[in-house]
């Protein structure tokens, strides 16, 4: 029984063949249209505690593309941990289906339906976690520089959050440097930074406050909204204590030209990042958007259909 977690728990030989899948999947729909039905009559259930529009879409139509049905179970209808307890939800569920993803507040329901499901668990956002995003990145940019992304710097601009935290585990993992530039009281814990740097001992793993600084190396830059999911009511303190840390036309002229823009979205123009940035010969933020359908795919045919 293989769950998908975090990446810092999965093996850096299973990390690259669900990237090899997916790149593998994803050519093959483009030539053909289609894919292997490698999922015919199973189910992906899948729980949203949270909005979501790419992951809610990518594994539908993985699932779809797979031969398999995916089915949406919105926060009023399971009141997982409220109506009843994660661990009733993960063996109905584990007893009907073949496939959990879960998109959850706290991370530790996530774990519990890994612990009692019996089948496959995928981890489609936590307030700890975004593994499938940040695998998605990655096939992103092998797909941009090449298959081998050694000795890359992605620079990740603001919060230092789920996104910010799976980043950094990926990019240790694929040995890539990590520099992440935040106001210093949205910077990751050491704890994090030090786990990533007992992964891989010889990246660079940078936390400063200089933006400008921070893009000087970079081959990719990210952002994230500065307001995740569950921190609306924090908006404007964040908004305020977020001013100079925007992905603009100035912090993009501090940084190599051949540096792309990535955005996990939804993105918030005029705050995070810029509409000329979003919207510029750098960015890869759409196609990127795509590679959430083609990871995915990768990633349930492997766990579920034994690709
Ligand atoms: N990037 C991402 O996970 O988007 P959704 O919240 O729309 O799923
Ligand atoms: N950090 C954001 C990511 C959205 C995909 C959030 O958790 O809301």
């Amino acid at each position: 029984m293989e769950h998908f977690i975090t990446i810092a728990e999965t093996p850096i030989d299973r990390l690259k063949h669900f990237l090899a899948v997916a790149h593998q999947l994803k050519k093959q729909h483009k030539t053909t249209g289609k894919n292997d039905p490698l999922l015919v009559g199973k189910t992906l259930a899948m729980i949203f505690e949270k909005p979501s529009l790419r992951t809610r879409v990518s594994f539908s139509v993985a699932m779809e593309h797979l031969g398999g049905n995916g089915l949406v179970l919105r926060p009023d209808e399971v009141g997982i941990g409220t109506r009843e307890p994660v661990q009733d939800v993960a063996r109905v569920l584990g007893g009907m289906c073949d496939g959990i993803m879960a998109r959850t507040f706290e991370h530790d329901k996530v774990e519990n339906l890994a612990k009692y499901a019996g089948v496959p668990v995928i981890n489609g956002l936590t307030d700890y976690t975004h593994p499938c995003q940040a695998m998605a990145d990655l096939m992103t940019l092998q797909e941009h520089f090449g298959h081998d992304l050694t000795g890359r710097t992605l620079t990740y601009v603001g919060d230092g959050n789920n996104v910010a935290r799976s980043l950094s585990v990926a990019c240790g993992k694929f040995g890539m440097h990590f520099v992440l530039a935040s106001p210093d009281a949205y910077r990751l814990p050491q704890e994090d930074a030090d786990r990533v740097m007992s992964i891989a001992p010889d990246m660079d793993f940078v936390m400063t406050s200089d933006p400008m600084e921070a893009v000087a190396q970079a081959d990719a830059i990210y952002t994230d909204t500065w307001v995740s999911m569950g921190q609306e009511a924090d908006k404007a303190r964040k908004v305020k204590d977020f001013a100079g840390f925007a992905v603009d036309e100035k912090l993009l002229a501090a940084a190599p030209k051949h540096a792309v823009v990535l955005h996990c979205l939804p993105a918030y123009r005029g705050y995070e990042i810029s509409e000329g940035v979003m919207e510029g010969k750098q960015s890869l933020v759409f196609p990127q958007a795509e590679n959430r359908l083609h990871f995915q795919k990768g990633l349930i045919a492997a766990l579920m259909g034994g690709m």
